[in-house]
């Protein structure tokens, strides 16, 4: 069985569309409650048995990596945060010029010897019995391959993501034939989005390097893979689990309301006040 274990998460992105709050924290350490976004990821990439993460950074957040360093805080906090830091070994690479998703994710291509790694993108954040980057390695221990994560998405929505086509091959694995980063609801070749997870071959950083800017742009991850499509297994693997999209302000309000069900010392004050808005504010 081949062992995945490194994880690259990009955490370079300015943030845009959480502004202004983002112009002084970076999206990555706004909280879920009392815990950073940034957080969920890496507890994904650790129980999916990962060792090493990667952390593709850019000026201004130094804050997502200082989260993890251990700190003598209040007693309460104490086995929480002996247990951030001691989870993983921390690599931070600098992405000095913002130059789109495919450009961070090459950054690690100097550190990535083995064969295969994990992405996550940490805006994702996927509540599941099993993590995600675990149920695709599974798929993956069956038949090698690049894995993409996917979920369904309602037809307008399609411009948002990449959006892939395929073979159903089992209930939950699609073999790729093509992929388009956001594209119109005419030209979209299904309803399958691509969401923060993946497993990526090294070959991926020669596509990366020869890639040109695509939408808005930018350097896209999508189309270095698309590129793979034919030369290596490219599959798709539909998800368990609830995600939410934290990179932008309904999505983040979402997630915090859905963590705060999950926070036992909380849960039922936050019930009770959702009943009681739901009560003044639906007619
Ligand atoms: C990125 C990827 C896109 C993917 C999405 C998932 O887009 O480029 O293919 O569907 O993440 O969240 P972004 O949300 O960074 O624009």
């Amino acid at each position: 069985m081949i062992k995945i274990n490194k994880c690259v998460i990009p955490a370079a992105g300015i943030g845009s569309r959480m502004l202004p709050i983002t112009k002084v924290i970076p999206k990555e350490i706004l909280p879920l409650v009392n815990i950073p976004v940034i957080y969920y990821g890496v507890e994904e990439a650790k129980k999916s048995g990962v060792n090493d993460l990667i952390f593709i950074t850019s000026p201004d957040k130094t804050p997502v990596i200082d989260f993890f360093d251990y700190s003598p805080l209040q007693e309460k906090y104490r086995e929480l945060l002996e247990k951030y830091s001691k989870m993983v070994r921390i690599i931070s690479i600098r992405q000095s010029f913002p130059k789109g998703l495919g450009d961070a994710i090459n950054r690690a291509a100097d550190i990535i010897d083995d064969d295969y790694f994990f992405v996550i993108l940490p805006d994702d954040v996927i509540m599941a019995k099993e993590p995600v980057l675990g149920q695709m390695k599974n798929a993956f221990d069956d038949r090698e391959g690049i894995y993409l994560s996917l979920m369904e998405v309602p037809e307008q929505d399609v411009s948002k993501y990449g959006i892939v086509s395929g073979e159903l091959i089992s209930e939950k694995v699609i073999r790729i034939d093509n992929l388009i980063e956001k594209p119109s609801v005419e030209e979209a070749p299904s309803r399958y989005a691509v969401i923060g997870r993946y497993i990526l071959s090294k070959k991926i950083f020669n596509e990366l390097s020869k890639t040109k800017p695509g939408k808005k742009g930018e350097i896209q991850l999508t189309d270095a893979i698309k590129a793979l499509i034919g030369k290596i297994p490219v599959y798709g693997y539909v998800f368990d689990g609830e995600r939410y999209d934290t990179g932008n302000v309904a999505g983040y309000v979402k997630a915090n309301i859905r963590f705060s069900i999950e926070n036992g010392e909380i849960k039922t004050d936050i019930l009770n006040f959702m009943k009681e808005m739901l009560r003044k504010f639906s007619n």
